[in-house]
């Protein structure tokens, strides 16, 4: 079915109140942009029918980032929507339920397009995900949680201020497009579903004086509720969570994180709040949390046990400088095509990176992590992912050690490259079949040339 149109354009947004900032707002409806986009929700076996109209006097691009989607409707750096175009597309939704998310992918321009915007959330239910019996009032007890930081001048314009060869930080932390947010929740089960939709910033998040549980990570949930104390997200990340507010009925808590003061190169950890968390006295419906979250568990072993060997490895790597950025020695090229895949064959990619610093997002699937340093990764690893963190290891690695993430991969969708070297020849037809992306969510990384394209065939 037809969604609503997007209209991608320029607005005023107000993230502290009554100072407006300039943005970039995703709207249903034209001359009418709030900032950041519209949840999108649908269902496992949809056909979806979108309109992006870009109203902005810059091209953009729109990527379905977690979506399993053939290469044409991805939305990666080929597929500009310039200004005043309309990028009309027919998705096919075959995945299971995952807290998925759009932004911008413009070729050197993702890091500003993103901050001052160009995101959303996009959520998929399945039949699994609603006989859970989940918290699933949407805003009250099912709250999207986007996750960004920022600048602001003194008039409360958001600003990106990049300096030479650092990554973006700022020093304020926004939901949703609120500064310094409040966030209002019933005294029961609420079900958080966070994006670190931060250009680079990690957080280690947690509460001030409970434990929660993890439910799902990107690309679905758990075989079952993990209990932690904090969950470490990164940018590009999804991870919802279960917290249950019961014994702060009336009360108030914080949402805090363990996050870096200004550049993931940095070595020194800070704690600050993202958010006061006020807890209501009126439950609006009870919710219990189920022990098992899937229909059928993701079996990690038999699928391992049936590979091993190395398929690809991916090297991220960063001059002395900070200045050069590039996969395997080789920055982003437009017009290369890094790696052509098998369709259907599952593969064993590994990561790695000298210092860390890193996460490695690939486009067009939901990846299984096999090891993560040489370990076995934490149990809210073991699901579905499109994003995996490479944190630096402070002081626990040695002199020219690697750090290493080996990921099991395979698409279901083909590009073609005939197609995509027509489509280089003439730019006239946005539908042509593209190739995919991979690369670090870090976006200055990625802007930088830490990102690679691949062929599935
Ligand atoms: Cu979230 Cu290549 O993107
Ligand atoms: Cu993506
Ligand atoms: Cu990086």
């Amino acid at each position: 079915y037809r969604m609503p149109t997007l209209y991608i354009q320029d607005t005023q947004h107000e993230f502290y109140p009554g100072k407006k900032s300039y943005a970039t707002g995703i709207s249903t409806l034209q001359h009418h942009g709030s900032y950041l986009g519209p949840t999108i929700k649908v269902k496992r076996g949809d056909i979806v029918d979108f309109s992006v109209v870009n109203l902005r006097s810059e091209p953009v691009t729109n990527h379905w980032h977690g979506l399993h989607i053939p290469g044409r409707l991805d939305g990666g750096p080929h597929q500009m929507i310039h200004p005043g175009e309309t990028w009309n597309i027919s998705m096919p939704i075959h995945q299971e339920a995952a807290t998925c998310w759009y932004h911008d992918h413009t070729c050197g321009k993702t890091a500003e397009q993103v901050y001052f915007g160009h995101a959303g959330m996009f959520i998929i239910e399945d039949k699994n995900s609603v006989l859970l019996g989940l918290p699933d009032i949407y805003g009250i007890n099912d709250i999207p949680i986007i996750l960004q930081d920022k600048l602001f001048d003194a008039a409360g314009q958001q600003i990106y201020d990049l300096k030479p060869n650092r990554v973006f930080t700022g020093d304020t932390y926004c939901i949703n497009g609120v500064a310094n947010p409040f966030i209002s929740v019933m005294p029961g089960l609420v079900r958080f579903r966070i994006l670190n939709a931060s250009n680079a910033r990690p957080y280690n998040l947690f509460f001030s004086d409970t434990i929660f549980y993890v439910i799902a990570s990107d690309g679905g949930f758990l075989n079952q509720p993990e209990q932690v104390e904090k969950i470490l997200v990164l940018p590009g990340e999804r991870v919802e969570i279960i917290v249950d507010f019961s014994k702060f009925r009336g009360g108030m808590l914080d949402m805090k994180a363990v996050t870096l003061p200004s550049d993931p190169f940095d070595p020194d950890y800070i704690t600050v709040t993202i958010a006061k968390i006020v807890v209501n006295s009126y439950q609006l419906k009870e919710t219990i949390l189920a022990n098992s979250l899937r229909h059928s568990e993701i079996q990690r072993d038999f699928i391992t046990n049936t590979l091993s060997d190395i398929s690809r490895s991916f090297e991220l790597m960063v001059d002395d400088e900070l200045s050069k950025m590039s996969i395997n020695n080789k920055e982003f090229d437009m017009k290369f095509i890094n790696e052509e895949v098998k369709i259907d064959i599952p593969e064993i990619w590994e990561i790695k990176s000298l210092k860390g610093g890193h996460n490695f997002h690939v486009h067009g699937c939901s990846f299984l992590v096999l090891e993560l340093y040489g370990e076995e990764p934490d149990n809210t690893l073991k699901g579905w992912k499109d994003t995996i963190a490479l944190p630096k290891r402070i002081g626990e690695m040695n002199e020219g050690e690697y750090h290493t993430c080996k990921i099991l991969v395979k698409f279901n969708y083909n590009t073609y490259r005939k197609e995509y070297m027509k489509h280089i020849e003439s730019r006239s037809d946005i539908n042509y079949h593209i190739p995919y992306m991979y690369h670090c969510h870090v976006l200055e990384h990625e802007d930088k040339g830490m990102m690679g394209q691949f062929i599935v065939y």
